[in-house]
């Protein structure tokens, strides 16, 4: 085994990425983060130092099991304490069973909005060669607001309530373009905005790897003038499927082939929140031939909202490439209703299975060895399941009682990959059979929105949304979360925790940083 290192020096100063002058997140001096490139058969050892001013950090490897070394989820809170201003951790971890394309992020508080960048597992050759490519190309999407984190959590939590809002910006690796942009003065190096340009060889084949890292937005991706076949989903490889355009969640990942098989010039590729009412309409891109003869730099006129239109879902293409090894049996079935609560004294919260989740300060799995766990409050106790069990987790979505709207949310678990055995409106019940013959393996599902009910009438409290149904088998001994996407949902409690196989969990490594 190869072991590959990697050190992530986080430090914060000015940069634009669209033009606003603000702090941000560097890595390595780079925003977003740089991407790591691995094999299927390397062990990673990642040094994360903070640099940051005064704010505790992690760093979450996004998708990636941690099978066997729980303790290296970078999950403050759940699988480790966070890492202090000036303070330095190792995490070390092999992928064996994955490939595909990951991300990794900061996973403490607000921070995701902060700091993402691309991890790329290279499947073995032999698979590689299956999929005809001739190269490949990295597009990280994300969302971004002016307003630093802090104010937002703040706004989060406080009462009256403050909703953090749409994003100002929708970035293309790291960067875009204000409206009526004039910098400030900037420091050596600062990341200014733009547009991203992605270059093609005319007549390759290429795959392009698009990852969205926003934290709120449910995002359609746009090429115009070529064909999308999508191949990858969360690492799972699809039969190979034409699309129009792409739809992807908050962390979720997808492959595309394109071929350069067009005129030569630019074309403006695009990503566009749906279902949000006033989304930023600057996710431009460059999609560029190398012998291009002109070169754009003003994108089209505005994109079209995407708001109440009833779409027919992406996903509901998409197939896995190999039949899944399903376990055919049901697991045991959890139910987890949820649903957003406006709460007497003027804050809000999400609610799951009727408990607003709360992050113990001390790292579940640091109380796990310590034997703690049994004196954590309601509100912040794992739920324990034995391991080698089938779980089957039904996310069922309500009308909570502020605003009388469906949602959608993207629900990620942490130490397992899971099959998505589908969704659909209303109420889930058990007469619904789940659709095992085309469940993809991955980490991420969304809960959609009630197909007809966003953005009109107001609902009334405790209707029914949709639902969304997935399998895992636990077979990953350690502390772990299950929570919706959206970091400003994650925030105000829409969580829960597991202790999978608590007899079996392996001792913690000596010298592991308790901070
Ligand atoms: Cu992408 Cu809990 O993480
Ligand atoms: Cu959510």
């Amino acid at each position: 085994v190869a072991v590959k290192s990697f050190d992530l020096n986080i430090t914060e100063s000015i940069g634009a990425p669209d033009c606003y002058a603000k702090t941000i997140r560097y890595i390595n001096g780079k925003y977003p983060a740089p991407a790591i490139h691995v094999d299927q058969s390397d062990r990673l050892r990642v040094t994360v130092r903070n640099g940051l001013e005064s704010e505790a950090i992690s760093i979450h490897f996004h998708g990636i099991r941690q099978l066997g070394t729980p303790w290296y989820d970078g999950t403050s809170h759940v699988s480790q304490n966070a890492i202090p201003a000036g303070k330095e951790m190792t995490l070390e971890f092999s992928v064996k069973d994955q490939s595909g394309t990951f991300l990794y992020h900061a996973h403490n508080a607000m921070q995701e909005l902060s700091i993402f960048g691309a991890v790329i597992i290279n499947e073995p050759a032999e698979v590689r060669k299956t999929l005809h490519y001739d190269d490949e190309r990295t597009i990280v999407l994300s969302d971004s607001w002016h307003n630093s984190s802090l104010a937002q959590e703040t706004g989060l939590l406080g009462a009256p309530f403050k909703w953090v809002g749409d994003p100002q910006s929708l970035l293309t690796n790291g960067i875009t373009l204000s409206p009526n942009c004039s910098y400030l003065p900037m420091p050596q190096g600062a990341t200014t905005g733009g547009y991203a340009v992605t270059i093609v060889e005319p007549k390759k084949t290429y795959r392009f790897r698009i990852i969205n890292a926003a934290t709120l937005n449910f995002l359609r991706f746009d090429i115009p003038g070529h064909t999308m076949r999508v191949i990858e989903a969360d690492g799972t490889l699809l039969k190979p499927t034409k699309i129009d355009h792409l739809e992807l969640n908050a962390g979720q990942r997808y492959s595309v082939l394109i071929t350069a098989d067009q005129e030569a010039k630019d074309y403006w590729m695009s990503s566009q929140a749906m279902w949000r009412k006033a989304s930023a309409q600057n996710g431009w891109s460059i999609l560029r031939y190398s012998n291009a003869k002109t070169q754009e730099s003003t994108p089209p006129a505005a994109l079209p909202a995407r708001g109440p239109e009833i779409p027919s879902w992406m996903e509901d293409q998409l197939r896995p490439l190999k039949p899944p090894r399903v376990p055919q049996q049901e697991g045991d079935t959890r139910f987890y209703n949820f649903s957003q609560v406006a709460l007497a004294d003027g804050t809000v919260r999400w609610q799951v299975a009727d408990r607003v989740y709360e992050l113990p300060d001390q790292a579940l799995l640091l109380q796990h060895y310590n034997n703690t766990i049994k004196n954590l409050p309601a509100a912040s106790k794992p739920v324990s399941i034995e391991r080698g069990r089938v779980v089957d987790i039904v996310l069922q979505s309500s009308v909570g009682n502020l605003n009388g709207v469906c949602e959608e949310h993207p629900f990620h678990l942490h130490g397992h990959s899971f099959w998505d055995l589908g969704g659909g409106n209303g109420t889930w019940h058990s007469g619904i059979k789940a659709d095992v013959n085309n469940a993809i393996l991955r980490d991420t599902v969304t809960v959609y929105p009630y197909r007809s009910a966003y953005f009109q009438t107001p609902l009334p409290a405790g209707t029914s949304c949709g639902w969304r149904r997935i399998r895992f088998v636990a077979d990953n001994p350690g502390a772990w979360l299950l929570h919706c996407h959206i970091v400003a949902h994650l925030v105000m409690g829409m969580a829960e925790s597991f202790i999978v196989g608590e007899s079996n969990i392996p001792a913690l490594p000596p010298h592991f940083p308790i901070f």
